[in-house]
């Protein structure tokens, strides 16, 4: 069964309380969400496996750990998912990175998949699916079922805020896909935003509203 890992680390949820904020802008709000991704990637990479490796330090021979063999690829959902990205690519500079493009039709609230570029070799790696909101879950579900038909290693999901809905839907769509977030909120609305949330992710990252 999926783990789901809400953080309650305080810096995370300072800068999350900034992040909330209708009066924080767009600069302020990137770096925010950079940083709080760079901390949550930090839970997400924990059971990374480690090897042994002899390194010289200036004092002599040290038996060291490096991550074996890894390879990861980050995915983020277009667009939102882009604003993560600098702040993993911060922690793991020589992940590859897919996109794939998703919007939710307004009306019918269900994710229309527009494009879909992953590395050719997705199949050796540990992906990382990044999406800033969950909310009915429906687009993580969907950019999760496309990643499975490339079959990686394996899946994990890192977000920001989540809805209850959100994390039930993907928990049960793919039950071996662990979910990361800096919080759970209260509901969704009417029109599927979360409540409290942030608003429009997207919006606030680029400044189109
Ligand atoms: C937002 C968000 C997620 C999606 C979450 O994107 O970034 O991708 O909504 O909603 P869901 O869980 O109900 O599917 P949006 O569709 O607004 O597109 P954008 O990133 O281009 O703004
Ligand atoms: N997408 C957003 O950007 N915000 C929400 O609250 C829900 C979906």
């Amino acid at each position: 069964m999926a783990k789901v890992f809400i953080a309650d680390h305080p810096l995370i949820q300072h800068k999350l309380s900034i992040l909330r904020d209708v009066k924080t802008g767009t600069k302020e709000f990137r770096a925010l969400i950079q940083e709080i991704t760079m901390l949550l990637c930090y839970e997400a990479t924990r059971d990374l496996p480690l090897e042994d490796k002899t390194v010289e330090t200036p004092m002599g021979m040290c038996n060291a750990k490096v991550i074996s063999g890894k390879k990861l690829a980050f995915v983020p959902i277009l667009r939102a998912g882009t604003g993560m990205l600098d702040g993993v690519l911060e922690l793991v500079p020589s992940a590859k990175v897919g996109h794939i493009g998703l919007y939710r039709d307004h009306e019918t609230l269900k994710p229309v998949t527009y494009y879909c570029k992953l590395p050719a070799d997705i199949n050796e790696r540990e992906v990382f699916v990044i999406d800033p909101m969950l909310a009915t879950g429906g687009s993580a579900i969907d950019a999760i079922d496309k990643v499975k038909e490339f079959k990686p290693k394996s899946i994990k999901f890192m977000g920001i805020i989540a809805a209850p809905e959100g994390i039930e839907a993907l928990k049960t769509a793919h039950p071996d896909v662990d979910i990361f977030v800096s919080a759970l909120d209260e509901k969704l609305n009417e029109v599927g935003y979360i409540v409290p949330g942030l608003g429009d992710a997207g919006d606030r990252i680029f400044g189109t509203k």
